[in-house]
């Protein structure tokens, strides 16, 4: 937490209260993170991949040198030319990639990003905005992580992912704890003497569900807030995994419109806390998505890219089923939080959405 607060630029996003549509809903409050203003990258995904890029480089410059060094000392670039020597790589559908790269020149290290053939042209151009080399893969991104990988052995480049898989575990680990800086403010920022009673959260891999529900659960306990998962229908991967009582992995044949959310394989350190942790698990449907993001724009001045709704598109049709509305206990005394994971990161598709 300390050390993502320190770095330049960081500020708190907002939470804003959403009273109009918390009236409609019949809640007795809605309330929306905001991380459309997050650093210059306009996600959570910021306070993750870069975090982690920082403190692999501590451990890498550490043993290039002989010596121990700081975080404070990564942050500074207090080694440019060890931090040069290294290379950190991931695969991405936009977001994490972009934070990675943001990190690797934040930090100074070289970046080699792996991305599937169907993120959007813009989703590139912001990555190599940054200085980071793109790859392009064949298939979903699945299969970018199985190359990125790859790669990353035969060439002793250092892989920073954000979803984990037997044994690589530390890092997407660390890319967790940064997100928990979003929860942790949030719960500074909750204007209520109780905490909220119901979390809809949108999950890709489960990793930033996973740390939400984990800090929710520490700070909270026993009363922490009912945690509700919701996932695009075609990469809904927690929520089979929840049917099935263990991960599944799901082949996704058809790219939602929600990119970061399109993921088809569990993150193995989220899953055993989003098994026991998260309460129910909840697909949607692209439809709503462009509405949704219209609607906020409209009518509370927010700019929220595709994947930043689906939370809130999840309560919205749980609201409008009578029976899923009982079996959540949305009622006019509960107090919902809605995570808006990020901006207009692909500024042409939210102009065609929203305008
Ligand atoms: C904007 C946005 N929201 C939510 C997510 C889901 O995060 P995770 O894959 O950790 O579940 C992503 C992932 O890329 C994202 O970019």
């Amino acid at each position: 937490m300390e050390t993502i607060t320190r770095w330049s630029g960081y500020q708190p996003t907002d939470l804003h209260s959403l009273e109009a549509m918390a009236d409609e809903l019949s809640l007795k409050a809605l309330h929306y993170k905001d991380e459309s203003s997050r650093f210059e990258l306009a996600s959570f995904k910021a306070l993750g991949g870069a975090y982690a890029v920082q403190l692999i480089l501590r451990d890498a410059i550490s043993q290039l040198l002989g010596q121990e060094i700081t975080l404070e000392e990564v942050d500074l670039v207090s080694h440019p030319e060890s931090a040069r020597s290294v290379t950190v790589v991931t695969a991405t559908d936009g977001n994490h990639g972009r934070s990675v790269a943001w990190g690797a020149r934040r930090f100074g290290c070289s970046c080699e990003i792996y991305m599937h053939e169907h993120v959007s042209h813009g989703r590139q151009a912001a990555v190599e905005a940054l200085g980071a080399r793109v790859h392009r893969v064949e298939g979903n991104y699945d299969d970018s992580v199985h190359v990125a990988m790859a790669d990353a052995n035969a060439n002793d480049w250092l892989m920073v992912s954000d979803t984990s898989w037997p044994g690589y575990l530390d890092i997407p680990r660390n890319v967790m704890g940064g997100y928990t800086v979003m929860t942790s403010e949030a719960m500074d920022q909750w204007p209520h003497a109780e905490p909220p009673t119901h979390v809809f959260i949108q999950g890709g891999c489960g990793g930033l569900a996973g740390a939400v529900c984990a800090d929710l659960w520490q700070r909270y306990g026993m009363h922490k807030p009912r945690v509700i998962i919701v996932e695009p229908a075609p990469a809904a991967c927690l929520y089979e995994s929840a049917c099935a009582g263990e991960p599944r992995v799901v082949n996704i044949k058809i790219e939602s419109l929600m990119a970061g959310l399109s993921c088809g394989e569990v993150s193995l350190i989220a899953w055993p806390i989003l098994k026991l942790g998260a309460e129910d698990f909840l697909t949607i449907t692209d439809e709503s998505v462009g509405p949704l993001m219209g609607r906020l724009a409209r009518e509370e001045s927010i700019v929220a890219g595709e994947s930043a709704v689906a939370g809130l598109a999840g309560l919205m049709e749980a609201h409008g089923d009578e029976d899923l509305r009982g079996a959540l206990s949305l009622t006019e005394s509960s107090r919902v939080l809605v995570f808006g994971t990020e901006g207009a990161t692909d500024p042409a598709v939210y102009r065609q959405l929203v305008m």
